[in-house]
C-alpha cells in the first residue's frame, strides 16, 4: 500500500491477516480486534493503520524555526521531559502551567492515530467525556498546523526519518532515551493502563512482541539511533532519562543552554522541585488522571508509576536476560551509544 499523497516515498505495508491474529490474540482492548496495523519504510516502523493517512502530512509539514520539539521511543521520560522543557522556554510560568495541561500546550503531532474510526466511536460510547480529548487529537492536521501561535512545542514519538527532513536544520529538538528493558516495563503497564489497548498477556509474551518489534512505534533501537546519530547536531539535545533520574539539576542547565535561556540557582532549584516524582505524580496538569473519567484507562494503576531505574530486573527471568543481552549487543554493534544504566 503506498500513500496517496505525493512527496511521501516511504512503503506503508498493512500487516497480513494471519501474523494480525498471532499477534493480537494477547489484546483484549479495541487496539486489536477494531484496527489494522502497517509497517512503514524499509526498517519496518510498526504503527496502527491510521498512520497511514497522516505520515505524508507530518513528513511534509512547514517547520518553523521557533519549534520546540520533544521526542522519545514511549514511556522514555517523554512527559518529564516536555515539562522540563515547557517550564525553561516560558520562564518558569507554574500559573499557565497549572491551567493549561501539558495535553494542550504540546501537539503530539502523531497522537491521532491512536483513535480513529470504530476505535474512537467505541470509546465515546463508554464515555462520551471522552470526546473533548478525542477532539483535541483529531482537529484537522491542517487546523492544527494554521491556528497555533509561537512558539509551538511538540511532542513525537516517531523517528527522525519518519519527521520532516528539515526539522534539525531549522527548529530545536530534545530527545529523551531510557534503558529499554525499562521501556519494555513501563510499556507493558501502559498497555494494560489504557483499556483500549488491553493486553492480557504476560510481560514475557510482552517482551517477546517487543523485541520483535511488533508494538507501536517499534523497533526500539531503530528509533533511537537515528536521533543519537544527529546528538552532536547543534539543534539536538540528546538525554537520557537515566542521567535526568541521577542529577536533576545538571539536566536542566543542559536544556536551559540548549534553548539560551539563564537561569538562577533558584529556578533550577523550584523547577526540580515541582519535577520531583512525588509532586509530578500529584499534578493534574501532567499525570493523566484526566483520563481515569473518560474511561480510557483502568481503575488500577496509574500512568506516573514507579520513576526509578533498573525496575527491569524483577521483570526478567533468565532466559529473558540472556535474550536481552544478545538484542542490546547485536544492536549495539554498530554504534558507540551506551546507556548509562549499563
Ligand atoms: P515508569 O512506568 O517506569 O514509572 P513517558 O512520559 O515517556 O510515557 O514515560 C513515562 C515514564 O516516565 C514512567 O515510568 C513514569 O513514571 C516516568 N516519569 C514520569 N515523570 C517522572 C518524574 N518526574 N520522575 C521520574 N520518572 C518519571
Amino acid at each position: 500500500m503506498n500513500s496517496d499523497t505525493k512527496d511521501y516515498s516511504y512503503e506503508i505495508k498493512r500487516l497480513d491477516p494471519e501474523e494480525h491474529t498471532e499477534v493480537f490474540k494477547l489484546f483484549n482492548g479495541e487496539a486489536g480486534v477494531i484496527e489494522d496495523y502497517v509497517r512503514v519504510g524499509p526498517k519496518g516502523y510498526w504503527f496502527p493503520l491510521g498512520f497511514a493517512e497522516l505520515a505524508p502530512k507530518i513528513y511534509n509539514m512547514e517547520v518553523r524555526t521557533d519549534d520546540v520539539w520533544v521526542m522519545s521511543f514511549p514511556k522514555s521520560g517523554t512527559t518529564w521531559i516536555q515539562e522540563l522543557v515547557w517550564q525553561v522556554e516560558n520562564n518558569f510560568d507554574y500559573a499557565k502551567a497549572e491551567n493549561i495541561s501539558l495535553l494542550e500546550r504540546f501537539t503530539f503531532i502523531e497522537g491521532a492515530m491512536l483513535f480513529i474510526g470504530k476505535k474512537a466511536q467505541t470509546v465515546l460510547q463508554r464515555n462520551e467525556k471522552a470526546k473533548g480529548f478525542l477532539d483535541l487529537l483529531s482537529m484537522s492536521f491542517d487546523q492544527v498546523m494554521s491556528s497555533m501561535p509561537s512558539p509551538r512545542f511538540f511532542k513525537s514519538h516517531l523517528p527522525l526519518s519518519l519527521l520532516p527532513p528539515a526539522l534539525l536544520d531549522s527548529c530545536r529538538v530534545v530527545h529523551v532515551a531510557r534503558d529499554p528493558r525499562d521501556v519494555a516495563v513501563s510499556f507493558y503497564h501502559h498497555y494494560q493502563f489504557f483499556i483500549s489497548t488491553g493486553f492480557t498477556g504476560s510481560f514475557k509474551q510482552f517482551w517477546n512482541l517487543f523485541i520483535d518489534n511488533k508494538i507501536d512505534w517499534t523497533p526500539y533501537f531503530e528509533n533511537v539511533k537515528e536521533s543519537w546519530r544527529m546528538r552532536d547536531h547543534p539543534n539536538m539535545l540528546f538525554l537520557f532519562y537515566e542521567d535526568a533520574l541521577r542529577d536533576l539539576p545538571s539536566t536542566v542547565k543542559s536544556v536551559a543552554a540548549f534553548l539560551g535561556k539563564a537561569v538562577t540557582e533558584e529556578q533550577i532549584s523550584r523547577l526540580c522541585d515541582h519535577l520531583a516524582f512525588d509532586n509530578f505524580k500529584k499534578n493534574k496538569s501532567v499525570n493523566f488522571e484526566v483520563f481515569r473519567g473518560m474511561d480510557l484507562t483502568s481503575k488500577e494503576g496509574t500512568f506516573m508509576r514507579k520513576g526509578k531505574a533498573g525496575g527491569w530486573r524483577e521483570y526478567f527471568d533468565e532466559e529473558m536476560l540472556q535474550q536481552a543481552q544478545r538484542w542490546m549487543e547485536h544492536n549495539l554493534r554498530d554504534t558507540d551509544l551506551t546507556f548509562p544504566s549499563l
